[in-house]
């Protein structure tokens, strides 16, 4: 890839006054926790998104993608922002959200992007350009923000002018990696705990199927999640432990709201377990969370598809493999593997040719490398 820095210059005729990165993320364990109060456990990858900015001194906004060239620069009037419905949206919602938090920006901004994160395929570009919108402001005018902060601006940006009710997970991981670890993070609290992944190695594997309708179906699961707390007079499902649960579950009226619960209790315990697991080196233990998790997102919460359901059902037979699962929102996507660093070969291998003969295509693999948070590259 070509520096960031040489693709403004060449866009804007001068150089940038900033540089930064934010990486996408991969979630280990605890699905559809985050917004149920409870535990997600996702690591900061090596792909995401690089922002070269400068500064405007009239109020304007002018956005280059270079994964969107042939849409040029994007400008707004800061004065009166209005949302286009193209990618540009979300860099200008950020801005939205910053002045919603009281930063309002003191001049306007020129910014190139360039992402290296495959679209549509649950690793998090969305979080990713919103935590790195927040961080090249935050560097480009010194607004005082923390990059907690920022992940709380990007969610909030997302859920109030995007229009998707996410949890903080994505973009608390873009935010708050750490090399070489995955973090543990209560939602409920934001307290958060790393750590590291270990011996073992980290693979995607990319169904290739574009989670597009994922939005409408994700923010129904939330109100389905929502029905069952106020049928069980609780602040958030994950305030129950699955005994607690199993007392109190005959409150649920209805039953796909009772499983749509279910899965969101003992996911969080799974969450809980499974770091407990990493932490004693019991990596098989790990695993087979990650395994049960798959099986609860399939049959309970119901958001894998065929395609998911059949790369992580072959990743079970693998020798070497600790556990996969479907990762992030789902209806397509990726899954994540845990295995042995000397079994990702012939697992590779294996994966591509039986999807290609069952789905026409081959999947792309990626083998993560848990990476820092967003932060300034120059
Ligand atoms: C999406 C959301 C996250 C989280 C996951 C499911 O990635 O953005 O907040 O809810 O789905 O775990």
């Amino acid at each position: 890839m070509e520096k960031i820095s040489f693709s403004f210059e060449k866009i804007f005729n001068k150089t940038p006054d900033v540089c930064c990165f934010a990486p996408g993320r991969v979630n280990l364990i605890g699905e559809h926790t985050d917004y149920n109060g409870g535990h997600v456990f996702p690591c900061a990858i090596h792909m995401g998104i690089y922002c070269a900015a400068g500064k405007r001194n009239d109020n304007k906004l002018c956005l280059y993608s270079e994964n969107f060239s042939d849409e040029g620069i994007i400008e707004f009037d800061l004065a009166d922002p209005n949302l286009r419905g193209c990618w540009a949206d979300y860099p200008l919602s950020v801005i939205k959200a910053l002045s919603a938090f009281g930063y309002d920006l003191p001049g306007g901004a020129d910014m190139v992007f360039h992402g290296d994160l495959p679209d549509g395929a649950g690793l998090s570009s969305s979080a990713a350009l919103e935590v790195v919108t927040a961080v090249t402001l935050r560097e480009l005018y010194s607004v005082p923000i923390t990059n907690q902060e920022a992940a709380i601006i990007g969610q909030f940006a997302e859920n109030r002018f995007i229009g998707v009710n996410c949890g903080i997970m994505d973009q608390f991981a873009s935010a708050m990696g750490k090399k070489d670890s995955a973090v543990l993070l209560d939602s409920d609290t934001l307290a958060f705990e790393y750590a590291p992944v270990g011996n073992a190695a980290v693979v995607i594997v990319n169904s290739g199927v574009k989670h597009s309708l994922a939005s409408s179906a994700y923010n129904q699961r939330r109100r389905e999640c929502e029905s069952a707390c106020s049928d069980l007079r609780v602040p958030t499902l994950c305030s129950l432990v699955p005994e607690e649960f199993e007392e109190r579950k005959h409150m649920i009226g209805d039953e796909i709201c009772l499983r749509r619960a279910m899965h969101a209790v003992y996911e969080n315990r799974r969450a809980k377990d499974a770091v407990d697991a990493l932490k004693k080196g019991d990596l098989p233990l790990f695993g087979s969370l990650m395994n049960e998790s798959h099986i609860s997102l399939r049959d309970y919460y119901e958001v894998s598809c065929e395609e998911l359901d059949y790369l992580a059902e072959e990743a079970w037979k693998q020798p070497g493999v600790y556990g996969a699962r479907m990762t992030g929102g789902g209806f397509g996507g990726c899954t994540v593997n845990l295995m042995q660093p000397d079994a990702v070969m012939s697992f590779t291998r294996t994966i591509q040719t039986g999807y290609e003969k069952r789905f026409g295509i081959i999947p792309e693999v990626y083998i993560v490398r848990a990476s820092d948070g967003a932060g300034r590259t120059e």
